[in-house]
Formats: structure tokens, sequence, C-alpha cells
């Protein structure tokens, strides 16, 4: 368990996690054995998603097969897994949720990635709270003008789980390191820390160019981006009132940047 008196700890003898939001508790256990009727694979998932990074599972369970089980853990996400078996008692089934992304490379984005990302895209679009884009372009007009582009991959599966990009705001020599960035991860991936790397790599491979300042607008609808830039050093430079409009509706929009201490 994680220190601390504000620790937020489900019992599952309490009531189902279905109604809990996304990161919500540092911990679920459970004194009696699960439900033997519930499906595992679905409530793991579950614990998964409520639960914050570096969150803790333990439980007591009926385990007949150690393998599947930890498979069944593994499947959902969950690391540091323990079972410990006792002679005609249950299970006592301990296991974590990541607190940084494992089995994941973040590497520079290629032609190849093309249909994949403009998917990712696509997707965040489609959630009316990432950009005033309804479609997503084509990859020539995408990737044309992109000055810095990374793409988290599944290492095992290779795929594309999401990516970030820029381009320079301006042609003007005095702006050349001034640049606006776009950072989207795959809907099934969200929350498991991918932007934060994603935004880590980007920020340092900028730096690394000469970029001293990163710049973006974000909804204030969109918690999730306005959390991982403001955790990353982005400062609100102010919110741009009605500045555009999205399927008939005028919407704000936060302009947020981030100056490098590095560079200039
Ligand atoms: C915004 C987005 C890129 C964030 O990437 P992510 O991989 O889901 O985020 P991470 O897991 O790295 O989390 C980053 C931070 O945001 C927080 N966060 C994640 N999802 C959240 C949510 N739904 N609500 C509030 N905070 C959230 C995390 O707790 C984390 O903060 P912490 O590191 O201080 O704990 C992703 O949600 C996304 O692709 N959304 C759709 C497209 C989009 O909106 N892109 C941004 C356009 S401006």
């Amino acid at each position: 368990m994680t220190d601390g008196e504000s620790d937020i700890v489900h019992r599952l003898e309490t009531g189902p996690v279905d109604a809990l939001p996304d990161l919500w508790v540092d911990a679920v256990v459970s004194d009696r054995v699960i439900d033997p009727a519930a499906d595992r694979a679905a409530l793991f998932a579950e614990l998964f998603r409520v639960l914050r990074k570096g969150g803790r599972l333990a439980v007591s369970d009926a385990v007949s097969d150690v393998g599947e089980y930890r498979r069944l853990l593994q499947r959902a996400g969950f690391v540091g897994l323990s079972i410990t078996l006792a002679e005609g008692r249950p299970a006592v089934v301990e296991a974590r949720k990541p607190d940084a992304c494992t089995g994941m490379v973040i590497r520079p984005m290629r032609d190849e990635d093309g249909a994949q990302v403009l998917a990712i895209y696509q997707a965040g679009l489609d959630t009316g709270n990432a950009g005033f884009e309804t479609t997503a372009p084509s990859w020539e007009a995408f990737s044309q003008g992109k000055v810095l582009g990374y793409v988290a991959e599944d290492t095992e599966t290779g795929r594309v789980l999401g990516w970030v990009a820029a381009s320079p705001v301006s042609g003007r020599c005095v702006y050349s390191g001034v640049v606006e960035h776009s950072v989207y991860v795959h809907p099934g991936c969200q929350a498991h820390g991918i932007g934060r790397a994603l935004m880590t790599t980007f920020i340092a491979a900028s730096e690394d160019r000469g970029v001293w300042t990163i710049q973006s607008g974000v909804f204030p609808e969109n918690a999730a981006s306005l959390t991982l830039h403001q955790a990353l050093g982005f400062r609100t430079v102010g919110t741009r009132e009605r500045i555009g409009r999205h399927h008939g509706v005028w919407r704000d929009v936060i302009f947020l940047e981030r100056r490098s201490p590095a560079v200039g």
C-alpha cells in the first residue's frame, strides 16, 4: 500500500468497481474470495482501469491454475505479480499497475507509420476535444513541414501506440526555435504514461535541436492534455475566447507554452 492518510482503498466486498472513474483508487483489496462466477479477465481489466499508476491490488482468491491466473493479470496490464498458495486456504494475490510504461520504445516517426498515425489522429479528433479539425489529413499533408516526430511502439507487436509531432510556427528567423506540437495516444492505451513518455522524449529532442519554445492550444475540456502539459512544465499563456468554431460551436482554447530553461 502507498503511504499517507489520503489513500483511496476500494474493498471489493463493498461494491463493484464499474461505477468508479479511471485512475481513481490507490488500492483494491478483498479479504473474501472473489465471486467464483465472476469473469476474471473482465474484472482485472476494470480493476486496472480504476487503479492509479502504481496502484496496488491485494485480494484472496481460489486459484486452481497459477499459470493461467498470472496470464489473466498480465493481459490486463498488471506487474509485480505474487500468488501465494496455502494448503486449505484461498491464495493471496498481489499485483500493481505499472507507474511507467513497460514494453514500449519511443522512436522517430517514419513514413511506414503513416496509416497508424493517422488512425490514432482520427480517433482523437472523434472525441471532439482534441482539435478543431474533424478529419485527419492525408499522410503527405500531415508530414509536410514536420520538424520533429516520434512514435511510441509496442516492442512485442510493433504496433504504434501514440505519436507526437511538431511544425515551426513561422518562417521568420527570429522564431526559428519556436514550434507547435500535437500529441495523440491510441484510445485503448491512454492513461498508461505513453503521452508523458512521448512528450519527455520530444522535449529532450527539441532542446537538442535548439528549440527554445514549444507551444500548443488545448480545449479547456481536455483534462488529460492539460494535466500532461502542466506536469511537464508548460504554462498557461491565456485563454483564447471563442477562437474558432467546431461543429458549429464557438470554442475557447487554452494557449500553453514551455520555454526551455536549457536553450537560449
Ligand atoms: C492527451 C493524451 C495525449 C494524454 O496521453 P496519455 O498517454 O493518456 O497520458 P499519460 O498516461 O501519459 O498521463 C499524463 C498525465 O495526465 C493524467 N491523465 C491521464 N488521463 C487523464 C484524464 N482522463 N483526466 C485527467 N488526467 C488524466 C495522468 O494522470 C498523468 O498525470 P501524472 O503523470 O501527473 O500522473 C491522450 O489522452 C490522448 O491522446 N487524448 C486524445 C487526443 C488528444 O486530446 N490529444 C491532445 C490534443 S491537445
